[in-house]
């Protein structure tokens, strides 16, 4: 089992959706996808209505998801760790304690070659086009991320 990790501020925009995404990509028998958030204002609740809403336009279902906190043992417990934006990524290495840990963890837009050091940017204080393009660059991200994991449905 491939087990891969989505993580951004708080874990109810960006992060549930990138987790969603990823699994409606990939055989979900061969591949775990979670995700979590650096912040802990929002532990337990669902995603945001405005993630819930572009999820469903593009029939995925993000409702069942509950938000929590990243926690120093995911860096074991997962393969691979993608952030949504550079503040994100120092947030994380910060807890890495090992080149091993620090390996895991890559930031999404990455993923495609020709883009780097590209952000997901943080939808939460907008409005609802920048969930549309929040999704619309995690589709993409994450199809390249389904293709790199030879898993694809
Ligand atoms: P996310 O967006 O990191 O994409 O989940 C945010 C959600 C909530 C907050 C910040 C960002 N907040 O400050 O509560």
């Amino acid at each position: 089992m491939v087990k891969v990790l989505m993580v951004c501020l708080g874990n109810i925009c960006r992060s549930p959706l990138a987790e969603g995404i990823l699994r409606s990509k990939v055989d979900q028998s061969n591949i775990f996808v979670d995700s979590a958030g650096t912040g802990g204002w929002h532990i337990g609740e669902l995603p945001d209505a405005r993630s819930i809403e572009i999820a469903k336009q593009n029939q995925i279902n993000i409702s069942d998801q509950r938000c929590r906190k990243f926690k120093v043992n995911d860096f074991e417990d997962f393969d691979f760790i993608y952030v949504m934006d550079r503040s994100n990524l120092s947030d994380v290495l910060l807890l890495a304690k090992t080149e091993t840990h620090r390996n895991k963890v890559k930031m999404i837009l990455n993923v495609k070659e020709g883009e780097r050091a590209m952000e997901v940017p943080d939808p939460y204080y907008g409005g609802e086009r920048g969930f549309e393009k929040v999704f619309i660059l995690l589709d993409e991200a994450c199809e390249h991320i389904a293709k790199s994991l030879s898993y694809e449905k």
